[in-house]
């Protein structure tokens, strides 16, 4: 699956420095491999930033998501599919995960991340690399607008990001997989608990994406005990960091270690025929 280019939709070539498509359209690579496609009126929107990045790579890095990381690659195991979308990949944790795993059992699978912030992809181009998947494609895009031909994804990866159906379905081919993870209602419950005085359930989603149906549901149950080191950069990874006042977040700062539940929504869907 190679990208496509923003400005006239064509084919991009992949070349050492730069993505170029036959009209002439370039797009330099970033240093570390990512390249920007975001047209010029989408760049206010920025994503997650770089202390965000951090935040979630220094955790996921100490393995408290693994059950759920082996969740998804026994799923995409089953599927073997040769082009993957990772959409609101963050760093690639869980998608340079899969991609090696099916590799290392015999599929060509090609990854292509699309993030919209390109201090995330910075972190996503160097860990492919470190992983030994050099040739994943990593792109600044919005989910609005995919840099991907139509129908010509195996599978979507779409983890704890946005969703934006009628894309998806643009992307996908007919028999393809969108595999959705979403928190559930306690999801980090006693992380909420330690910093708000008045704690909210996540609001729960069980149907498939508008012209999907839902082929799996299944929901992931787990405790995590998470030493103050690690506490911040887990709360900081959470949509609530912009929306809790320091003197809330502050409050991790008395504690030692917090053990809570985590709880994931895990969704196989397929577009509808
Ligand atoms: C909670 S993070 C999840 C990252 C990754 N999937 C993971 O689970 O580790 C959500 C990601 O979606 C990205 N994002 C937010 N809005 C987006 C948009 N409109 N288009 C593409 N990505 C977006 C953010 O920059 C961020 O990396
Ligand atoms: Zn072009």
């Amino acid at each position: 699956m190679n990208l496509i280019c923003p400005v006239c939709g064509g084919e991009l070539m992949p070349e050492p420095k730069r993505y170029l498509c036959k009209k002439g359209h370039s797009f330099d690579r970033a240093k570390s491999g990512y390249v920007n496609l975001l047209q010029r009126q989408s760049r206010r929107q920025r994503g997650d930033d770089a202390e965000m990045a951090k935040a979630r790579q220094v955790f996921l890095n100490a393995g408290y998501y693994q059950k759920l990381l082996d969740r998804i690659c026994a799923i995409t195991l089953n599927e073997k599919p040769a082009q993957i979308m990772d959409i609101g990949c963050g760093e690639g944790w869980y998608s340079c995960a899969v991609t090696a795993a099916l590799r290392g059992n015999g599929c060509q699978t090609q990854l292509c991340g699309v993030d919209i912030s390109p201090d995330i992809l910075r972190f996503a181009a160097v860990r492919a690399k470190q992983q030994g998947i050099p040739d994943a494609d990593w792109a600044v895009a919005s989910v609005n607008h995919l840099p991907a031909a139509e129908k010509s994804c195996d599978c979507i990866l779409n983890l704890f990001a946005p969703c934006e159906p009628q894309e998806f379905l643009r992307i996908l081919k007919p028999d393809g997989l969108l595999l959705r993870v979403i928190p559930l209602e306690k999801h980090l419950w006693e992380l909420k608990q330690a910093v708000y005085e008045k704690p909210y359930e996540n609001k729960p989603v069980t149907d498939a994406p508008e012209g999907f149906v839902l082929a799996s549901y299944e929901s992931l149950h787990d405790t995590i005990t998470v030493p103050a080191e690690h506490l911040k950069a887990l709360f900081a990874m959470t949509p609530y960091v912009h929306k809790t006042s320091l003197r809330d977040i502050a409050k991790l700062d008395q504690i030692d270690s917090l053990t809570t539940t985590v709880s994931f929504g895990i969704m196989q869907c397929r577009p509808k025929k």
